[in-house]
């Protein structure tokens, strides 16, 4: 058992998402009101920890943000101590000042670190275990894409906020007989197109596991229009690829671990399905608007869930873990398991089945 007013601190890391101030919120609440636990809140992610930039968090600091977008605390999809740009004239050189960021937290006097975010801060995090700072971790992504979890934070409100849009693209593909795509994220994992795909009627869902065929993806447009529909909906992840081609890469960002940032692909697929069948075809790009606004209430629920259980694992002291949902339970899962690559929606998913029996393509 940990000894009252132990000290904690917490920190945000990778791309935002809805529900990150309602773990926060857990965390400190729970932490501070059950446990007698001081809380610290490192700023921007892992920049925080190397900048020793922090803040002490009280009950009424996290008061009111359970609704709320975003993150109180800020975060960085770029900042890694073991591998941290320093500029060097007009370039950057990377340094490794993961002994500088574990001494500030050591200098706060804190008990453990909690890091909510996805397999780049966790596999951090990881490190930092190693390195002799005790670790909990929270998993968060709209992306869905976490191994050693059935489900993510954030990834609900993703879904719900893409399906919003393609409800909305319906009703002009109608009026103007276009085919309209809308892209969605997810990076290499289809799970936001296969949900938004399906909870918005797509008539053609493209996600990464199964790559397309451009003719069979026209001929379902052509057969549509064939049997009267005049409109189709073609929901694609921005990670798909059509057989033998590769991903859209939008840019490259330096300093990041992972600096691939795909997008575009439903512009190409635009451009050949409108070659193939004639039929005037727009694109639709949901973006960011994913990882903007407020979390659903199950997302709320689950994020608040996943606070909890990670305040009891530090009174326990189990530490090198996240806290991972398994069906209907919460389960600890060592975050070594965590950092092996993304879990990608299965072939086998029953989902896929579903949606294939009630007429959509996968483009397959
Ligand atoms: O991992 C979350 C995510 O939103 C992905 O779906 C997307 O590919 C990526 O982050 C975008 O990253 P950035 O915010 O750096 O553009």
């Amino acid at each position: 058992m940990m000894k009252k007013r132990s000290k904690i601190a917490i920190l945000t890391g990778g791309g935002d998402c809805p529900g990150l101030n309602a773990v926060i919120r857990a965390v400190t609440k729970k932490a501070i009101y059950e446990k007698g636990f001081e809380v610290i809140g490192i700023q921007d992610g892992y920049e925080g920890m190397v900048r020793n930039r922090y803040r002490r968090l009280a009950y009424n600091d996290v008061s009111g943000i359970l609704s709320l977008g975003g993150t109180i605390l800020g975060t960085s999809n770029t900042a890694n101590p073991y591998r941290y740009p320093v500029k060097k004239g007009a370039t950057f050189e990377v340094k490794d000042l993961s002994r500088l960021a574990l001494r500030n937290l050591r200098n706060l006097g804190v008990a453990c670190l909690v890091c909510i975010g996805g397999d780049g801060t966790l596999a951090i995090a990881h490190r930092l275990q190693k390195d002799g700072i005790p670790v909990v971790g929270i998993p968060k992504t709209i992306d869905n894409d976490l191994r050693g979890t059935d489900i993510t934070f954030g990834f609900d409100s993703a879904v719900c906020i893409a399906t919003q849009g393609i409800d909305r693209i319906h009703s002009t593909a109608q009026s103007h007989h276009r085919v309209m795509i809308v892209e969605v994220m997810g990076r290499r994992a289809g799970w936001i197109g296969l949900h938004s795909g399906v909870a918005g009627g797509g008539d053609i869902i493209l996600i990464p596991e199964i790559p397309y065929d451009l003719d069979t993806v026209a001929e379902k447009v052509k057969e549509r229009n064939r049997k009267g529909k005049k409109c189709s909906i073609v929901v694609i992840a921005e990670g798909a690829k059509p057989r033998g081609g590769d991903v859209v890469v939008q840019r490259l960002v330096k300093d990041s671990s992972d600096p691939v940032r795909l997008g575009g692909i439903g512009f190409v697929l635009g451009e050949e399905i409108e070659k193939r069948t004639s039929l005037e075809t727009r694109t639709v790009v949901m973006g960011h608007l994913q990882r903007g606004g407020s979390p659903t209430p199950f997302d709320r629920v689950l994020a608040t869930k996943l606070g909890s259980k990670a305040v009891d694992l530090i009174e326990d002291q189990e530490f090198g873990f996240m806290v991972g949902v398994k069906g209907n339970s919460l389960v600890n899962v060592s975050l070594q398991s965590v950092a092996k690559g993304p879990r990608l929606v299965p072939l086998n998913d029953p989902l896929i089945k579903t949606a294939r029996s009630v007429g959509t393509s996968f483009g397959d």
